[in-house]
């Protein structure tokens, strides 16, 4: 038989072979098949070394190259040059199917492991007060309000009743974004901002961020938090404040927590007190957070001034108010014995891990 009708049945042998092999790369039978059987075991490697391999079909074609009158030998070189070709390009084709994607190094999931651990993070000893005072109004019956921390002058100061020139603005010195803009000084802007967008009667708190222009240092820092409290309807008293605010440091701080009020002053509460907890004279730090009296102030509060609710438009002889504000930062700092108020801000991990 001639050499070049060899090349063409070698080639549909090898085409009926790879067809086999596309089918069950691995090598199993093709399930269903008659040639099932036949295709048993067959894989690429099988294929290129009998067709490819030193003593395969090729190669004793090409051994016969030699045997053929020299002018039938550029034909026939060519033709078999071409199935070699052909051969190689088809076997890559089934072998680069059958690689995994990816790079072929990286090392296969092993579902059995362990999972690497999450890690978890620590909600912040601000938030984690937040929330319980939160908590502990929202049983009282109170909802939450916010309101802005880029103020206008008339909402920190005056509609609270601080007077243009009045001595007590200079105690609260702020981040001024333009002449009348203001980063406010206090969450007391919010009994403002409830009282225009809510009617009376209202029973509400609002924390939030507030800003001072202060000299930071371990009691001191130019940003911190409060809770505002206001409660206003017809018939408050100075009795109903002090009996909710009792209540409140006796869920925060324990059910033998005394209390007592101090007059103080804010332009809006007429009158205006300071709540102290009594911490006790045990300990050298005792004496030196209670200066000596064993006593801790803890919040503002007071009657709303008839002027602050003149501003927003409510009439005090119908209406009465009783307000509070405290700060977070110093709840915290007197709830975990934290010494400087700057690990709030640092976002130091090892302080931030032990809440
Ligand atoms: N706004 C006051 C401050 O930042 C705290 C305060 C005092 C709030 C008395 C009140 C209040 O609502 O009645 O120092």
């Amino acid at each position: 038989m001639s050499l070049l009708a060899d090349i063409q049945q070698v080639r549909a042998a090898f085409d009926r072979r790879l067809e086999a092999v596309r089918a069950r790369p691995d090598g199993l039978p093709v399930a269903g098949t008659a040639r099932a059987g036949q295709a048993s075991g067959e894989t690429v490697e099988h294929l290129r070394i009998a067709f490819l391999g030193r003593k395969g079909k090729l190669a004793a074609l090409f051994a016969r190259l030699g045997t053929l009158p020299k002018e039938e030998r550029p034909e026939a070189g060519q033709q078999l040059n071409q199935a070699k070709e052909y051969f190689h390009t088809a076997i890559e084709t089934v072998e680069a199917k059958m690689r995994p994607e990816g790079p072929a190094e990286e090392p296969g999931l092993d579902l059995t492991l362990p999972g690497d651990p999450i890690p978890l993070g620590t909600i912040h000893p601000v938030t984690q007060i937040e929330e319980q005072i939160k908590n502990i109004f929202l049983r009282l019956g109170f909802s939450v309000f916010y309101g802005p921390e880029v103020e206008t002058e008339f909402y920190n100061f005056e509609a609270l009743n601080f007077q243009q020139d009045h001595p007590a603005r200079d105690m609260q010195d702020t981040f001024y974004i333009s002449e009348d803009l203001l980063l406010r000084t206090h969450t007391s802007n919010n009994q403002i901002h409830a009282m225009q967008t809510m009617k009376p009667p209202l029973r509400i708190i609002m924390p939030g961020r507030v800003y001072r222009n202060e000299a930071i240092s371990a009691r001191s820092y130019c940003t911190f938090h409060q809770i505002e409290g206001l409660v206003v309807h017809r018939n408050t008293s100075m009795g109903e404040l002090k009996g909710t605010l009792q209540y409140f440091a006796r869920e925060l701080y324990g059910s033998d927590t005394r209390t007592r009020f101090r007059p103080s002053y804010f332009p809006f509460t007429e009158p205006s007190a300071e709540m102290d907890i009594y911490w006790g004279l045990k300990t050298e730090t005792d004496y030196r957070v209670t200066k000596g009296t064993g006593w801790l102030e803890i919040l503002g509060c007071g009657m709303v001034h008839p002027n602050v609710l003149r501003a927003v438009d409510v009439d005090p002889i119908e209406w009465t108010g009783y307000a509070f504000g405290m700060g977070l930062e110093r709840m915290a700092m007197l709830k975990w014995g934290i010494g400087d108020i700057r690990y709030f801000y640092e976002g130091d991990l090892r302080f931030l891990r032990q809440f």
